[in-house]
């Protein structure tokens, strides 16, 4: 046996489902957690703090889940438990992304243990879906020029580099790459 080769783990599947104000409690905390995560290491932990306070409370997400303008899809293990979320947002665009019919994805996660295993990849295609059903031929999205997953992740899926846009954490303005594919 060739012991270069690394065995990758199995693809797994999960159930994607439109997010209820029931699920506005699970989704803060699921946000707040992927979030610190991710960036915690990159930040101080004031900014990670005020950020985390400013965007992830139950009551903001279950405003997020009943406005009309956003739509929330919910990526569920064969338990109901949270193995990531997406969000789409109508009305949005920096200046560098020419059409209006453009929608922003405005977040996309997927927890640790779910990583790697072609569940973003299942995600990507129900909002895919999703922003069709809103009449979009476009996506948009932002993401931290210091993370390098998820920029490769985006590109796998067809996202090129169309500008920047700064996107504050804390008090500290960081550099988002603004990337855009056709739908
Ligand atoms: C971004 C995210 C959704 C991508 O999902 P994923 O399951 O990790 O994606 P994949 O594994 O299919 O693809 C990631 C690619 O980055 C590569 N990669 C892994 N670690 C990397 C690193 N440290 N630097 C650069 N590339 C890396 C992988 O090898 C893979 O490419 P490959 O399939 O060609 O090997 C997921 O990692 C995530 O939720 N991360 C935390 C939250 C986040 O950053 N969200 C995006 C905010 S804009």
């Amino acid at each position: 046996m060739n012991s270069n080769v690394v065995s990758q783990p199995p693809s797994l599947r999960v159930g994607i489902r439109r997010a209820t104000v029931g699920d506005a409690a699970a989704l803060a905390e699921f946000g707040a957690r992927t979030f610190f995560e991710t960036f915690a290491k990159d930040n101080t932990a004031q900014d990670m703090r005020q950020h985390l306070e400013s965007a992830w409370r139950p009551e903001l997400q279950r405003a997020e889940i009943l406005d009309a303008a956003v739509d929330t899809l919910l990526a569920c293990d064969a338990d109901g438990g949270l193995a990531g979320f997406a969000q789409l947002r109508a009305g949005h665009a920096p200046a560098c992304i020419p059409t209006v019919a453009a929608v922003e994805l405005l977040r996309f996660y997927v927890d640790k243990p779910w990583q790697g295993r072609g569940v973003a990849h299942q995600l990507m295609q129900a909002v895919e879906t999703r922003a069709r059903a809103r009449g979009a031929c476009e996506l948009w999205l932002g993401v931290w020029e210091r993370n390098e997953r998820a920029q490769a992740f985006y590109s796998k899926q067809g996202f090129r580099k169309v500008g920047t846009q700064i996107f504050v954490v804390g008090s500290d303005p960081q550099t988002d790459h603004v990337m855009l594919r056709d739908l």
